[in-house]
């Protein structure tokens, strides 16, 4: 309600100021000026080394354009949403309506996002997807103005269920953080291991972000799976990987899980990482020029190894770049700016790719295997995977 009637009230003074002859100049200054993007990404807490991920590939695809969209400056605003989802829909308006911001890249919760996407529904306003896979952003709450660059919860882990029964194990426990991001995880999970003929004898969670796993790692050993399969990402999944190891359990019963698991963690979780399999859209050690000059260039300008974080958030500027350069830098022109950005091929580090209709990539997963500290590919697990994107309407 508040935000529908800021809107409205913004818009009535600009058409007070058309008849006074003042709309021409305004309009004209905003196209001059600084394109403003906000950032809104988890600064503290469990998934603070993800939002610094995704700030610092973002910014270097701008910095490969000499630091302009469209030819226009840019002008950061930036929150810590905390991955706090109640702060969700306050934080998102901060950028929006405070900070009036053309474009606002947000976020890695999937809980946060929702906020982020009912805001970006009553505004209007541009929003990027750097990481955050719920559903329903490029389901049934899609928008025209909202773009992913990441994947959907369910994306990765489809691909999983059939590499495990590959690989003999017929029965497995799932375990995750109990929020959209592990209960959306475990869907495709299901489908693809039920499907390829596994039994998935225990659901096992925990609230996010909690990181107490003892009794769950009890449990575990008690039920005896062939492996066990999880979504867990940042400090909780460096910590799930070491306490799984000191539970005994590491040379018992394999893990697997979606990507992220591994991802970003691998220092922190020293040799108990060794062997363990992954699904996901992007490995450190694709062997491509592209990769290699992104990781190259990446750890030049930061002094740290890129993860698929960094890399999603590349992509999503990217994805602005070509965007704003097909308008020149003219952001009220949303026609042309959507219709770029709908039939953008990305040139990522994990590989070209394209969007869905529905505005989430179609992209192909990797099997990767933690070796020596590196997420190494040994296979594709799905070639050009696709969310449903069941739900969506967006004319
Ligand atoms: C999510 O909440 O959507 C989420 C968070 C961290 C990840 C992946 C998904 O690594």
């Amino acid at each position: 309600m508040t935000t529908r009637r800021l809107v409205l009230s913004r818009s009535a003074s600009l058409l007070g100021a058309a008849s006074t002859g003042l709309l021409l100049p305004e309009l004209a200054r905003a196209q001059a000026g600084k394109i403003r993007v906000g950032l809104m990404l988890p600064y503290t807490g469990t998934f603070a080394q993800l939002g610094v991920a995704i700030e610092n590939g973002f910014r270097m695809a701008l910095a490969e354009q000499g630091g302009k969209l469209g030819g226009r400056e840019v002008e950061f605003f930036k929150v810590d949403d905390e991955s706090n989802p109640a702060k969700g829909i306050e934080n998102a308006n901060i950028l929006v309506q405070r900070d009036k911001v053309d474009v606002l890249v947000g976020t890695v919760h999937s809980g946060v996002q929702m906020g982020i996407q009912k805001v970006a529904r009553d505004t209007g306003v541009l929003s990027l997807i750097p990481n955050a896979g719920v559903h329903a952003a490029t389901r049934g709450l899609c928008a025209p103005n909202v773009f992913r660059t990441s994947f959907t919860n369910s994306q990765p882990t489809r691909a999983l269920g059939k590499v495990m029964v590959d690989k003999g194990h017929k029965k497995a426990v799932w375990i995750t953080w109990k929020y959209a991001a592990g209960d959306e995880a475990f869907e495709g999970f299901k489908e693809s291991y039920t499907a390829a003929g596994g039994t998935i004898v225990k659901e096992l969670g925990l609230p996010f972000p909690n990181v107490e796993f003892q009794a769950l790692l009890t449990e575990i050993a008690s039920l005896k799976p062939d492996a066990v399969a999880c979504f867990f990402a940042g400090g909780g999944a460096a910590k799930f990987i070491r306490d799984y190891a000191a539970a005994g359990l590491k040379d018992k019963i394999p893990l697997y899980g979606s990507g992220f698991l591994t991802e970003g963690v691998l220092t922190a979780a020293g040799p108990a990482a060794d062997g363990i399999l992954t699904t996901m859209h992007y490995s450190d050690s694709l062997d491509t020029a592209r990769n290699k000059n992104f990781r190259l260039a990446y750890a030049k300008e930061y002094k740290l190894q890129p993860d698929v974080y960094a890399v999603q958030g590349y992509d999503t500027g990217l994805l602005l770049v070509q965007g704003a350069n097909a308008v020149k830098g003219d952001m009220a022109n949303k026609k042309a700016l959507y219709a770029a950005m709908e039939g953008a091929t990305i040139d990522s580090p994990r590989g070209k790719w394209k969007m869905s209709p529905q505005h989430n990539p179609v992209q192909d997963m990797y099997l990767r295997k933690v070796e020596a500290g590196e997420n190494k590919v040994i296979g594709i697990a799905a070639k050009a995977l696709a969310d449903s994107g069941v739900g969506c309407k967006l004319t």
